[in-house]
């Protein structure tokens, strides 16, 4: 095979929060190995991610899952074989972030192999765009997570606009925290997931966040003090407490929130290609809403591919590249990253 057949191979990495995630991808979309440490464990003691600690751990798994992941994807020589690295340059974690960033520059130096920083946020939305070839702009793209909750206008790859996000907390954050009084382990997403399968939706009556307004914004600290005022309230009367309803009726609120803003931002672009990302796009009921919606187009990524993973970020360094863009070894982490 000469020089110019070579498959185009991206090392993508992902280091932004809690997870350490390399993966490496054959072209836009062939994904020749993946590759996660999950630092859940380290964090549930304390209920939540402890920055310092996440980077760290990022710094004791780097090496060893790359070279894993070299060794799975049969790269035996990557200063001829690798193509590019791609690695999560923001936003997230600053710590976290440093550890990535420099590991990619450590390895684009000593291999001789082109660099681009990736905006996690896109990222995410390349979960989809890696997972569906049929996926192109125009579209919607929900992106709901432990960090963030925004709705975004793909107008093409690599440019994109905000349509509205959250004014407080974040979808995810508000399914750990209410799981957290709960006394649910972290992170309180899926547990809250799984137990509202076994509730009743309508028993209690908790707000449905900005349900009024016309606009499209997310609140969701008010819904997590009404869920957790009930919760006290219950304990302090020494009631029963029917923790399958209250996590199914704080899941409707989360869901009809979602999905009334979706509608908002489907009436104002006219676009009907929704696709959803982040950690909160594996939640059952919010995948069956969509699922269900007449009219609309849903494009749900694998639940393993909503959760942060570096398939996503090798996807977008892919795209990136393949549009011109280059980072040199002077790339810069970037907590607060905007992509619009
Ligand atoms: O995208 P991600 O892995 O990390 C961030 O960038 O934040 O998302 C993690 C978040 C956590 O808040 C977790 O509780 C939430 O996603 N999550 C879920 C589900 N699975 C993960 N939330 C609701 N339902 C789920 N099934
Ligand atoms: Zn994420």
């Amino acid at each position: 095979m000469t020089e110019n057949e070579r498959p185009f191979l991206t090392l993508g990495l992902e280091s932004s929060c809690d997870d350490t995630a390399v993966a490496l991808l054959e072209g836009p979309r062939q994904v020749r190995a993946e590759l996660l440490s999950s630092q859940i464990a380290d964090h549930a003691p304390f209920g939540g991610v402890i920055p310092e600690f996440a980077a760290r751990k990022h710094l004791e798994a780097f090496l060893p899952l790359t070279a894993e992941a070299l060794r799975r994807g049969g790269v035996t020589d990557p200063r001829r074989e690798i193509s590019l690295i791609a690695v999560t340059a923001g936003p997230g974690l600053m710590g976290s972030l440093l550890v990535g960033v420099l590991a990619a520059k450590a390895l684009a130096l000593s291999w001789s192999v082109p660099l681009i920083g990736v905006n996690h946020l896109e990222g995410h939305i390349f979960a989809n765009v890696v997972s569906f070839p049929e996926l192109v702009p125009p579209f919607l793209s929900l992106i709901v997570s432990g960090g963030h909750t925004e709705i975004v206008l793909a107008e093409s790859f690599g440019k994109y606009v905000f349509l509205g996000g959250t004014r407080d907390d974040a979808a995810g954050e508000a399914y750990d925290k209410v799981a957290k009084v709960l006394g649910l382990p972290y992170p309180g997403g899926p547990e809250i997931d799984r137990l509202a399968a076994a509730g009743d939706p309508f028993a209690f009556d908790f707000p449905v966040p900005m349900k009024g307004s016309p606009e499209i914004v997310f609140s969701f600290s008010g819904l997590k003090t009404s869920v957790i005022t009930e919760i006290r309230r219950r304990e302090q009367r020494g009631e029963p407490l029917p923790v399958e309803d209250i996590c199914a009726s704080f899941q409707r609120a989360v869901v009809d929130s979602l999905m009334g803003k979706l509608g908002l931002a489907v009436k104002k672009t006219g676009i009907r290609d929704i696709s959803i990302s982040g950690g909160v796009a594996a939640n059952s009921s919010l995948r069956s809403a969509l699922s269900k919606r007449r009219g609309w187009n849903a494009w749900l990524p694998p639940v393993n591919r909503c959760t942060d993973n570096a398939v996503m970020i090798a996807g977008a360094g892919f795209s990136a590249f393949s549009r011109g863009h280059r980072s040199g070894l002077d790339l810069a982490a970037d907590p607060s990253w905007q992509i619009w």
